[in-house]
C-alpha cells in the first residue's frame, strides 16, 4: 500500500475483527449500528493519543501524589450526516465533555458531488480541536467540503476520522487539506463506476438507519 503523509491506518486486531463483521452483507441493522459505535470508540482512543497532559496533585487513600490529567483541551466532534451520526455515541463514551456539531451533506447520485443541507457548529469552536466523523471516505468530496465548512469557523485543529477509505479519497483529501490528519481502519482497493468503495461495506447511511 502507498504511504500517505498524515494518514494513520489503525490496524489493531479488535478494530480489524469488528470491521470484518461490519463489511459482511449478512450483518443486520442493529448489529451494524453497534459495530460502528464500537469501532468509533476504539478509533477515538487512538486518535486522541496526542492530547497533552498536565500534572495535578491528588490524595490517594495512602498519601498525596502528583499525577496527570488532560490539560484542559476541549474537543468537538462533527459528524457528517447521516452516516457520521453512527459514530458519535462511541466517541462520546471516551470524551463525554466534547461538544457535537453537525454538517448535513449528501452525494448527488448523478454528479457524486456533495450537496450541503445543514450546518450547526458549537459557538465556541475557535477554542476547540475538531474531529470530523464519517464512516466512508470515497471520492473525498464530502470530507473535503465538510472540512472547508469547519475551517471557516477557525477551530484550533481538525482531524478526520473514517472507518473505510478509498485511495482516491485519501489522495483528494490530503491534497486539499494537507494540515488535516486522517485516521481510518482500512484503505480499500478503490471505487466502482458509481463511486462506491470496493470491497467496502455498501451504503453506510442506509445500513445504519435501515433505509436499504
Ligand atoms: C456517504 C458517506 C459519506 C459520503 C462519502 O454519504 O457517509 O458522507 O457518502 O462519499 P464521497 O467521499 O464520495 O463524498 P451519502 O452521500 O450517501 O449520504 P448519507 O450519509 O445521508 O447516506
Ligand atoms: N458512501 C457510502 O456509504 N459507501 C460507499 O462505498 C461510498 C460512499
Amino acid at each position: 500500500m502507498q504511504k500517505y503523509e498524515n494518514v494513520f491506518v489503525m490496524d489493531h486486531p479488535l478494530i480489524q475483527h469488528k470491521l470484518t463483521f461490519l463489511r459482511d452483507i449478512h450483518t443486520g441493522t442493529m448489529q451494524f449500528r453497534e459495530l460502528v459505535s464500537e469501532i468509533a470508540t476504539l478509533m477515538c482512543y487512538e486518535a486522541t493519543r496526542d492530547l497533552p497532559l498536565m500534572e495535578t496533585e491528588i490524595e490517594t487513600p495512602m498519601q498525596k501524589t502528583v499525577t496527570q490529567v488532560i490539560a484542559g483541551r476541549k474537543l468537538a466532534f462533527v459528524p457528517i450526516l447521516r452516516a457520521g451520526l453512527g459514530m458519535v455515541d462511541g466517541m462520546l463514551q471516551l470524551v463525554p465533555s466534547a461538544k457535537v456539531g453537525h454538517i448535513g451533506l449528501y452525494r448527488d447520485h448523478e454528479t457524486l458531488k456533495p450537496v450541503e443541507y445543514y450546518n450547526k457548529l458549537p459557538p465556541d469552536i475557535e477554542e476547540r480541536d475538531v474531529i470530523v466523523l464519517d464512516p466512508m471516505l470515497a471520492t473525498g468530496g464530502s470530507a473535503m467540503d465538510a472540512i472547508t465548512i469547519v475551517k471557516r469557523s477557525h477551530p484550533k485543529s481538525i482531524k478526520f476520522l473514517c472507518i473505510i477509505a478509498a485511495p482516491e479519497g485519501i489522495q483528494a483529501l490530503t491534497e486539499a487539506h494537507p494540515d488535516v490528519h486522517v485516521y481510518c481502519a482500512a484503505v480499500d482497493k478503490g471505487l466502482n463506476e458509481n463511486g462506491y468503495i470496493l470491497p467496502g461495506l455498501g451504503d453506510a447511511g442506509d445500513r445504519i438507519f435501515g433505509t436499504i
